[in-house]
């Protein structure tokens, strides 16, 4: 370490030179077909390993390193095309070099005047890729945020400035709701000559499948997460419209104010995209914002066929998140909103803090809700720059074509016992009828996976296929029958029921007239689910199975043959006992440290199911098999450690 510090010129080629070397052979090492891209330990094992404490006298470069080895050494490797647990994966090396460029510069956009390059990035960037979503006007643009959270934060907080510039300034004192005034009015109050707010509660509208961010932002704004309104999914997963406009309609006939619609594009957990056409005429009709989360799936803008049905109607949008670190590959974080005519943000949100704002129009900073502020728009100006649009295109296209791959593997796996079983989108017959006219016509393609995630159970050997899909309906349909609550509540995904649903006995009667059912689901039917009987058997659902993908046909695996829990307690017992299943066998790929994938809940009824994200392009064929023989061998161990219960066995 240079006790000059002028030196630093040979300190920093010092450390990169020594780093760079480090980093490559980190890169090289995670394509390693039987490289671990882990070697997990617990907080309590990385306190003996590691040393954590901080010094008086500094280390200096000799010093530092052992510690780089040591992060590098215990760290997830995402640079692996095995790390497949989040929707972020591994930065691609332009990305790595950008991070670096803005490490170097450590410019601030706040003000163009210290950062005038990373400024005209920004503002080009965000400029090209809001034109591609249909903002057509001279100043479409938009920022970047640190992250999709803060970008749909952002895009609340500017909906309600512009819709309500009171609030900017005044506060938030929404009028009485309908109710609250008659109880006063009871109460001998008088409304006569008060001037009230121009403005009722404000209520927010996203789907059950929607991002927590947007309570999050609510929290944050005050608005309260009870006044961001779950808007029921179908069974794909898509925001229905016409529940959207009921629950507008319901929220105004008691006095509160909706200014919100979020539609997602590519939800968390299915890659599902709410219909945003739709859902944007709803919001124009009732004066609310329309924002678009596209988050994840915001990027299949770069795949035209694909954005041409998934986005149809972005041009309606307000604003649009899109997380350019998740599907693109740049480095942590870039988060981009964008807008038609980017002098919002400003008009919305600046304070003209004049000690630092001096009347330059390219400043960035006062239309956001901070101060200094990171250049990470400039990643995705320089990732585009370096794969071109149409290089984008064929990095998702790769993706794509992986999870085609994948799901024919999982399809093969049907000769071995059929231990993947596929979560089914469409939750019964008629859904699954319904998706397959939609992909003759070749309109919106809703086969699971919808976008790059793939979502599984293991199934153990000695155990029957259970129709998970069709025991959510009929404990669901049971509870709402009830008037039970559901067994549990899981936040942002929380299970709306989904509309449209039939009840428990037309779906079981329904399902008698297919002719499809066994003696026990009749008797099921007539007693209203409450039956001794427990299981119905779905064999003859099998005539469906002229699927037209392969995908479609791993899919197909579980609707041939399921068994529906009917009893209460043993689905349950089953629930409990597939949970365990998964989370067993997630623990152990994870402490193998070969793969990363993740687990996820879907609402209340479903046990948790594997989430695998295949979204780095660099993923190949031998990455996929592998990753079916680790679960399939993962499997195998937990198998013989764990009992099956009775309603679960193979009978
Ligand atoms: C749909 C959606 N929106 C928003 C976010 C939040 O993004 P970030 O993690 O960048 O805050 C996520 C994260 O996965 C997401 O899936």
């Amino acid at each position: 370490m240079s006790t000059d510090l002028c030196q630093d010129a040979q300190e920093l080629d010092l450390l990169i030179t020594r780093m760079k070397d480090l980093l490559v052979e980190y890169m090289e090492e995670s394509r390693q077909p039987q490289g671990r891209l882990v070697d997990y330990k617990e907080p309590h094992e990385l306190e003996q390993i590691m040393d954590f404490s901080l010094p008086d006298l500094g280390v200096g470069p000799e010093g530092i390193f052992p510690t780089i080895t040591q992060t590098l050494k215990h760290s997830v490797n995402t640079f692996s095309p095995r790390f497949m647990d989040k929707l972020y994966a591994g930065s691609s090396p332009i990305g790595v070099l950008s991070e670096l460029l803005l490490a170097g510069l450590n410019g601030n956009s706040h003000v163009y005047h210290v950062s005038p390059v990373f400024t005209m990035m920004e503002i080009h960037v965000t400029r090209a890729l809001a034109r591609l979503y249909g903002f057509r006007g001279d100043r479409a643009g938009g920022l970047s945020c640190p992250g999709g959270s803060a970008s749909n934060q952002l895009a609340m907080v500017t909906a309600r400035n512009s819709l309500y510039p009171e609030i900017k300034k005044l506060g938030y004192f929404p009028r009485p709701s309908i109710q609250q005034q008659r109880d006063m009015e009871e109460r001998g109050y008088s409304f006569a000559g008060t001037t009230l707010s121009t403005y009722g509660k404000l209520i927010a509208f996203t789907s059950s499948a929607g991002h927590y961010s947007l309570e999050k932002s609510a929290v944050m704004m005050g608005l309260g997460t009870e006044n961001i309104v779950s808007v029921p999914c179908d069974s794909y997963g898509a925001m229905i419209p016409s529940e959207l406009e009921r629950l507008i309609q319901e929220n105004i006939a008691l006095g509160h104010t909706p200014f919100f619609v979020n539609a997602t594009a590519g939800t968390t957990v299915l890659g599902a995209f709410d219909p945003i056409r739709p859902c944007g005429e709803i919001a124009q009709k009732y004066n609310c914002w329309l924002h678009v989360d596209g988050s994840w799936g915001g990027a299949t803008i770069f795949v035209p066929e694909l954005a041409k049905t998934l986005l149809d109607g972005s041009e309606l949008a307000q604003s649009i998140t899109v997380n350019p670190h998740k599907m693109l590959q740049t480095s942590l974080q870039c988060s981009l909103l964008l807008v038609p005519d980017s002098s919002i943000f400003p008009r919305a949100n600046a304070l003209n803090a004049n000690y630092l704002f001096h009347g330059q129009s390219h400043d960035l900073g006062d239309g956001t809700l901070g101060c200094g502020r990171r250049s990470d728009a400039i990643k995705l100006f320089l990732g585009w720059k370096y794969y071109g649009r149409l290089g984008y295109k064929a990095r998702i296209e790769k993706s794509l074509s992986n999870v085609k791959r994948f799901g024919e593997l999982l399809a093969q796996d049907n000769f071995r016992n059929n231990r993947i079983q596929m979560l089914r989108l469409g939750s019964d017959h008629e859904d699954f009828l319904h998706r397959r006219e939609i992909e003759e016509e070749g309109k919106r393609d809703k086969t699971q996976p919808s976008l790059l995630q793939i979502c599984f159970w293991y199934r153990p050997r000695n155990s029957r296929l259970i129709d998970w899909r069709g025991t959510e309906r009929i404990w669901r349909d049971s509870e709402e029958l009830s008037g039970q609550e559901p067994p549990s509540r899981i936040p942002s995904t929380a299970a709306t029921p989904l509309i449209g649903s039939p009840n428990s006995q037309n779906y079981l009667s329904r399902l008698a007239s297919n002719g499809t059912t066994t003696a026990a689901t009749t008797s099921a039917t007539s007693s209203n689910v409450s039956s001794n009987s427990s299981t119905t058997s779905l064999e003859s659902w099998e005539s469906a199975s002229t699927a037209s993908s392969v995908v479609a046909s791993a899919t197909l695996a579980s609707i041939d043959r399921g068994t529906i829990l009917v009893d209460p307690q043993e689905r349950q017992h089953a629930k409990e006992w597939m949970e365990k299943v998964t989370k067993l066998v997630h623990a152990r790929i994870r402490s193998r440290g070969v793969f990363m994938i993740d687990y996820a809940p879907l609402g209340p009824y479903l046990p948790v199911f594997f989430r695998v994200v295949l979204n780095p392009p660099t993923i190949r064929e031998i990455d996929l098999t592998m990753l079916v023989d680790e679960i399939l061998e993962c499997g195998d161990i937990i198998e013989s450690q764990l009992e099956t219960p009775a309603c679960c066995r193979v009978v």
